[in-house]
């Protein structure tokens, strides 16, 4: 099967998920693999540009992540770091806007800064919009949300009949942003692990046993095959 280029999501999020597996298989420590998976985010986004993709939106960091050790905690931020560094001329050139979402106020303030400096510099760009998920949780984003509507309506500023769906939308990390049409999740782990849990509502799972470090060009072509394939009815016949 081709792929139809009048039929590619407009938003894809991944789970990057199996790097320490890919790098035990290969005797290296885990950071190597994490090192290995930045790389192929870098061709996962440079994939995403070509095919006019809106939106990739990838989880980075998720709250459950502090419960790693430090050490790998600490290697994550640095990889981080240098990625931002190296790439920022590469997105900015090809015209990437790059966005965080998650509570950055979690992050160390010096990577805080990187990424505000990045957004800033890249917020001109529409081509393919990178969303990186960051100290992230799909259920704090909820209770953040639902905090913020609470204190508007006993405010007196937002009226209760008038909260909708939209109000929730708007109260997101994600505002702004339209829902996932695919999410895709690597290494043959068959969860959400609080990704995007409003957002992904209506999106098609697609799932494969390949670890993140080798999930690359061919396999998001694949994986936005089968996309194409399904049909999707929105609890509709
Ligand atoms: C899951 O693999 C991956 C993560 C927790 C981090 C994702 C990070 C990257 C892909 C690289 C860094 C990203 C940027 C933006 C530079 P795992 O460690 O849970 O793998 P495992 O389940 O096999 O142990």
């Amino acid at each position: 099967m081709e792929l139809d280029m009048e039929r590619i999501p407009k938003h894809i999020a991944i789970i990057m998920d199996g790097n320490g597996r890919w790098a035990k298989k290969r005797f290296l420590p885990r950071l190597a693999g994490h090192k290995a998976g930045s790389e192929t985010l870098r061709e996962i986004i440079e994939t995403c540009g070509e095919l006019g993709v809106q939106h990739l939106t990838v989880y980075a960091f998720s709250t459950e992540n502090w419960g790693r050790p430090d050490e790998e905690i600490t290697g994550l931020f640095n990889l981080l770091r240098g990625y931002l560094n190296t790439e920022i001329e590469t997105m900015d050139r090809e015209g990437i806007r790059i966005n965080a979402i998650g509570d950055l106020t979690g992050l160390p303030e010096d990577l805080r800064k990187q990424i505000a400096a990045a957004m800033e510099k890249t917020k001109i760009h529409s081509k393919l919009q990178l969303n990186i998920a960051l100290n992230y949780g799909g259920r704090d984003e909820l209770l953040k949300a639902v905090q913020q509507i609470a204190s508007e309506v006993r405010d007196g500023t937002m009226a209760l009949s008038s909260v909708t769906e939209e109000t929730i939308d708007a109260h997101l990390f994600t505002k702004g942003i339209p829902d996932p049409e695919l999410l895709i999740r690597t290494s043959g782990e068959l969860r959400l692990s609080n990704f995007l849990l409003w957002q992904l509502a209506y999106s098609e799972f697609y799932f494969t046993d390949v670890f993140w470090p080798d999930f690359k060009r061919n396999e998001l072509i694949n994986a936005i095959k089968e996309y194409q394939n399904r049909k999707r009815r929105f609890g509709k016949l």
